[in-house]
């Protein structure tokens, strides 16, 4: 199948199952021209809705509840059926990009559809279906930004995944301390991935600059045309070695200690 087609899809599909189908084959040779896709299809229930205030994750120390962690699993799951969402958004609209950079893409795409079912997995464990919950618009706003692959690197990979080297952790630690190692489990793989993620991000950066700017001022200049402030890319505490395990530099993570 043709990255286009599956793609289009994976944004058009009014089934779960549709959207987390991942061909054997995948193929690159007619891109197309370019497609902003506005809004993804969504199955019955599981909807783009805007967050209130209410609607908050529970808080670390109600985790002890199995309830509440599932809570959790449910809004992870989320983030990742809209990270599926933005790398077919991101396939669709710049046909142009290097062919490695698409095929790259695709690869992390597949595994974001991984992490969606893992998570699915864990929650029926806990007593939930993927979309028993509400399910948020959150990363989609973002996408009338990616208006470059060096803008998607910036606010996908060096922003959203990079703050995950954080919040997976912290989350596998927390489940762990409440006896639920099945749950850390599934946050460690997803930590795993997250790496090299980043790693991709960071790999394009590099090629996608201008020869005279650092990356980091590539970076923090790709953001301030988006709505997002540079510290969206960690999270409470700091995961240094995550980071060098995703070929960040020590120099990027001071700065962006100091955020
Ligand atoms: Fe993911
Ligand atoms: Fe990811």
């Amino acid at each position: 199948m043709e990255l286009r087609e599956w793609a289009i899809s994976i944004l058009s599909a009014d089934q779960l199952d549709q959207k987390l189908v991942c061909p054997q084959s995948l193929t690159d040779h007619e891109p197309g021209s370019s497609l902003i896709w506005s809004e993804p299809v969504r199955p019955t229930g599981m909807s783009l809705r805007r967050r209130t205030r209410e609607e908050k994750l529970p808080s670390f120390q109600e985790l002890n509840k199995s309830d509440n962690r599932a809570i959790c699993l449910h809004r992870f799951a989320g983030h990742e059926l809209l990270a599926v969402e933005m790398m077919a958004f991101t396939l669709l609209a710049f046909p142009e990009a290097p062919k490695r950079f698409r095929i790259g893409l695709a690869n992390t795409l597949k595994e974001e559809q991984g992490h969606v079912r893992i998570y699915i997995n864990r929650m029926q464990q806990l007593g939930i279906q993927f979309g028993d919950l509400p399910l948020y618009r959150h990363f989609w706003n973002h996408t009338p930004f990616i208006r470059s692959p060096l803008h998607y690197i910036s606010i996908m990979s060096l922003t959203f995944e990079m703050a995950n080297l954080d919040f997976a952790p912290m989350y596998g630690k927390l489940f762990q301390r409440f006896g639920d190692p099945e749950s850390a489990k599934v946050m460690a793989i997803i930590l795993k991935d997250e790496i090299s993620h980043v790693r991709f991000g960071w790999n394009w950066l590099r090629q996608f600059k201008e020869i005279d700017q650092t990356e980091w001022d590539t970076w923090e200049m790709m953001l301030t045309t988006t709505l997002l402030n540079p510290k969206r890319a960690r999270g409470f505490v700091l995961q240094e070695a995550a980071r060098l395990q995703a070929n960040i530099p020590q120099e990027w993570i001071d700065k962006l200690k100091l955020l």
